[in-house]
């Protein structure tokens, strides 16, 4: 019979301790931070949930591999483990380690980009936006109406529009068309997955096109996860098999592995086309390192080909996904306002649902982030105004499309009792609603401004 407890298929061998902290001590830490949770110290945080990426737990698997790292400057064994593991699973000849996922964005866009091109994305991640740019490229995002209601249960939100993609590839023109990127998982839109018939989609029109078909895939097996129980057809199929047929639709992959490698640092891109990867080489050599290692240890090769493979272990994902929707599904019970259904790394709490009476010109994402702190001592993200809003030339107030707060869940680190915790901490935060108060940017920088800006609550 099968139990509804679902347990971690790990039991733990090194631990890392939490320093327990009093509200009173986190109310002097948040102000010395300026209310800007990136400002905290980690040993001030009791449940650090800012992000997924870089900071999950490896296996014994992965540090016994450690020791195998070969670090020879070129043609490096630990490489050749790497690149095997990486072309076995994408089927792409040409592979490229990078130190992470922004370091591949950076030379494959540098070299497609430039003025008057365009990017087509069901959601660029912003390093990614941010790499287009900066060549003066342009980076447009079609994510499928669906995604924008956040109460709207739909089992692939993370979605490109097909529609969309065809009438701006016409408009445009295909020869200014630099790339097509399908992000899998949709981080910005939610972490919501993408369905191998959009990936099929976007593949014809690409094809018919003549375009380049690139996949993000930093979280490429917890979308195989979704394919494997929502889409019809792919219920006899395996993960590490689904992810296979994804990639064998598109031109090339970039990839974090800083997520589902399940490393702490690292990168690399995969490519069919030879004489683009040529070009890419030589940017590579210039400024990430030699090919064969490109900006990493032996050791952190040895650890992305562990990590690569245990990645698609059907009891890990199931606890993955699972454990990620246990702590959704019981807030959305408790009354937190949640984007439904709930993804496969974060769970993001709709701020401007929680606290209607802050207006987005006073942050309530940035506000519930706080909270989170302050009550729980939970690092959490604002994705809302602060990082997405602006002032326009009249110097008027564009709010960002949604007030979210993202709880990313490193893989593998907190127990269950971990997320009790936060459950129990969101309950009280619930109770406290229509007392909590916005804040006010008292100093920000020019870009980025939600690492640095400084808040004073109003
Ligand atoms: N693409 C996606 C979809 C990502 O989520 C990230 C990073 C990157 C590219 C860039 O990779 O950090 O290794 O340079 N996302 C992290 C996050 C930072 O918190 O979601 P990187």
């Amino acid at each position: 019979m099968a139990f509804k407890t679902i347990i971690e298929p790990f039991k733990i061998k090194v631990i890392e301790p939490i320093k327990i902290t009093t509200e009173e001590e986190r109310q002097g830490y948040l102000k010395e931070a300026h209310y800007n949770l990136f400002g905290l110290k980690s040993e001030q945080v009791l449940i650090d949930f800012l992000t997924d990426s870089g900071t999950s737990a490896m296996s014994d698997n992965q540090w016994a591999s450690l020791m195998l790292g070969d670090e020879s400057y070129a043609g490096s064994k630990s490489w050749g483990r790497m690149r095997n593991t990486i072309h076995e699973l994408t089927g792409y000849p040409h592979i490229f380690p990078t130190h992470q996922g922004r370091a591949a964005e950076r030379i494959v866009y540098g070299k497609l980009g430039g003025k008057g091109k365009v990017f087509i994305s069901n959601t660029h991640f912003d390093t990614t936006r941010a790499n287009i740019e900066v060549t003066g490229a342009e980076a447009i995002d079609i994510p499928i109406p669906e995604s924008k209601d956040t109460a709207l249960v739909y089992p692939f939100k993370g979605n490109m529009d097909i529609g969309k993609l065809e009438e701006l590839v016409k408009k445009h023109g295909k020869e200014n068309i630099g790339a097509v990127i399908l992000t899998v998982t949709n981080n910005s839109s939610g972490g919501q997955p993408v369905s191998m018939e959009n990936a099929v989609s976007v593949g014809k029109i690409c094809r018919n096109y003549g375009l380049l078909y690139l996949i993000d895939c930093c979280r490429i097996a917890e979308n195989a996860y979704f394919i494997k129980h929502r889409e019809p057809g792919y219920e006899n199929m395996g993960y590490y098999e689904i992810a296979q047929k994804m990639f064998s639709l598109a031109d090339g992959c970039i990839m974090s592995a800083k997520k589902d490698a399940i490393v702490n640092m690292g990168g690399f891109f995969a490519l069919k086309d030879k004489d683009f990867a040529d070009s890419c080489r030589e940017t590579l050599i210039i400024t990430e390192g030699y090919i064969t290692y490109g900006g990493l240890s032996g050791r952190d090769m040895e650890t992305i080909a562990t990590g690569l493979q245990e990645v698609f272990d059907p009891d890990y994902l199931h606890y993955r996904i699972r454990s990620t929707a246990y702590l959704g599904n019981k807030l959305h019970e408790v009354g937190v306002p949640v984007m439904l259904p709930i993804g496969g790394h974060a769970v993001y709490v709709d701020a401007k649902k929680m606290y209607p009476n802050i207006p987005a010109e006073e942050y309530p994402g940035q506000a519930l982030a706080c909270e989170l702190y302050l009550k729980g001592g939970i690092r959490s993200c604002e994705i809302g105004s602060v990082m997405m809003g602006h002032r326009d030339a009249s110097g008027c107030f564009i709010a960002a499309p949604m007030e979210l707060v993202r709880l990313a869940i490193p893989r593998r680190v907190y127990t269950q009792s971990h997320i009790e915790y936060v459950i129990e901490v969101f309950e009280k935060l619930k109770e406290d609603c229509g007392s909590v108060k916005g804040l006010k940017i008292i100093e920000e920088p020019r870009f980025l401004r939600h690492f640095t800006a400084k808040f004073e609550r109003l």
